[in-house]
């Protein structure tokens, strides 16, 4: 027996911020990070919970430590309130949604209402089940899957996302790519998560480059946050593979942002996933007829599947050139024989991350270190 189902409100659109004034909650708790405190963007919050008393914690930073969590559980426990908002990237949400999980447990936090808020149109954090959480002394990320996690509401009002600079856009952008393609060819895809990675994939080919060339466009804007949380619906629903797994191995290791490095990764393990190379039948996989099938929906129809596979793994380099992005380890710094000397113990974890059991082809340690020889 499957299941599909979606837990999260979503109020979308310019001034879906207003929904905050409807909340019942009388005490809320506001998790961010400096730049939303900075930026004053955390008053287009704060101005819509008039009447009611909140507490802003602030502290957050990219792949949220152990450490934070820990001090987030603190500051909760002590203003004991009835609604937390999440404000922010990935970072800020996961964060989030780690303190409010363990402060139910540890602090004795009662039944609370979570409001995500993305300012990124990245992780889709905002629908899913998941959470990212680093070790920062053993350079590993965690991830927590747990429906308690799930967000009761989500606001994606593009306005928030208009600040990010071309950079951040494009990371998380690729980030949404990622995502889609992944749940797409997941063995656990179903009609019903392949009908939102469809719509994830063809709204992210046709508006990533107008957000990345002009944050102020706003119709780009408003469809690469829809995408991102559509993204976000399609991999709680159908799980991610291989190219995360190794992103988190990676991400923990050397610190590059998330949606780098997934971007790095994507056409390495298309082609891998796809493995067309060197084929001469045309007996091909149902992995590969999917890349195909994607290719199709995106307009880059060729003759016949093994063009299309090609055809979309370039239009994926190809946006990674045009938004001036690295496509290798070296271009983001890190000293080829650094990725080296921890080649096999990246596999090794890599293997065993939750994302590996759902990867349409079931890798070994010598395929992972062979696409890490890839992107060194
Ligand atoms: N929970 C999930 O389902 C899930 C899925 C994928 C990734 N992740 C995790 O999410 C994290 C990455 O999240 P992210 O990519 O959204 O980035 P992020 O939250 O780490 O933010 C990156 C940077 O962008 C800045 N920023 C965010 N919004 C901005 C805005 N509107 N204007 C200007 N600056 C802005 C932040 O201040 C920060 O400096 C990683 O830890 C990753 O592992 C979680
Ligand atoms: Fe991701």
């Amino acid at each position: 027996m499957k299941n599909f189902g979606i837990k999260t409100n979503i109020y979308f659109g310019e001034g879906s911020l207003e929904y905050l004034q409807n909340i019942k909650g009388k005490k809320v708790f506001v998790v961010t990070d400096p730049f939303m405190v900075k930026s004053g963007t955390i008053n287009k919050i704060t101005d819509n919970l008039i009447g009611r008393e909140y507490e802003v914690f602030s502290d957050i930073v990219p792949d949220p430590p152990i450490e934070l969590v820990v001090s987030g559980i603190e500051k909760i426990g002590k203003f004991n309130p009835d609604t937390i908002v999440a404000l922010g990237g990935g970072s800020a949400i996961d964060a989030a949604k780690a303190i409010m999980d363990f402060s139910k447990k540890i602090v004795n936090i009662k039944e609370i209402e979570f409001i995500a808020i993305p300012t990124t149109s990245g992780t889709g954090s905002e629908v899913t089940s998941f959470a990212v959480i680093t070790d920062k002394e053993k350079g590993i990320k965690y991830p927590l899957v747990s429906d308690e996690l799930l967000p009761n509401s989500a606001i994606l009002d593009p306005e928030l996302v208009k600040s990010a600079p071309d950079f951040i856009t494009a990371d998380t952008g690729m980030d949404v790519l990622t995502h889609a393609i992944e749940a797409y060819v997941s063995k656990n895809a179903t009609d019903f998560s392949d009908a939102l990675a469809e719509k994830a994939v063809s709204l992210v080919f046709k508006y990533l480059i107008r957000a990345y060339k002009d944050g102020n466009d706003m119709e780009a804007r408003e469809k690469m946050h829809n995408a991102s949380c559509l993204a976000g619906l399609a991999f709680n629903a159908a799980s991610l593979g291989i190219n995360h797994s190794i992103a988190h191995v990676l991400g923990g290791k050397f610190h590059i942002p998330h949606g780098r490095t997934n971007a790095i990764l994507l056409p390495h393990v298309i082609e891998y996933n796809a493995n067309i190379s060197g084929y001469t039948s045309t007996n091909y996989s149902i992995t590969a007829n999917k890349y195909s099938n994607l290719a199709k929906i995106v307009g880059l129809s060729n003759s016949n599947i093994r063009g299309n596979v090609k055809s979309l793994v370039n239009e994926i380099k190809k946006m990674q050139k045009n938004m001036n992005m690295p496509t290798t380890l070296s271009e983001c710094g890190i000293k080829s024989d650094e990725v080296l000397k921890v080649k096999n113990e990246i596999a090794e974890i890599a293997i065993k991350d939750a994302c590996t059991i759902t990867n349409p082809r079931t890798p070994n340690d010598i395929e992972i270190i062979d696409i890490l020889q890839k992107i060194k």
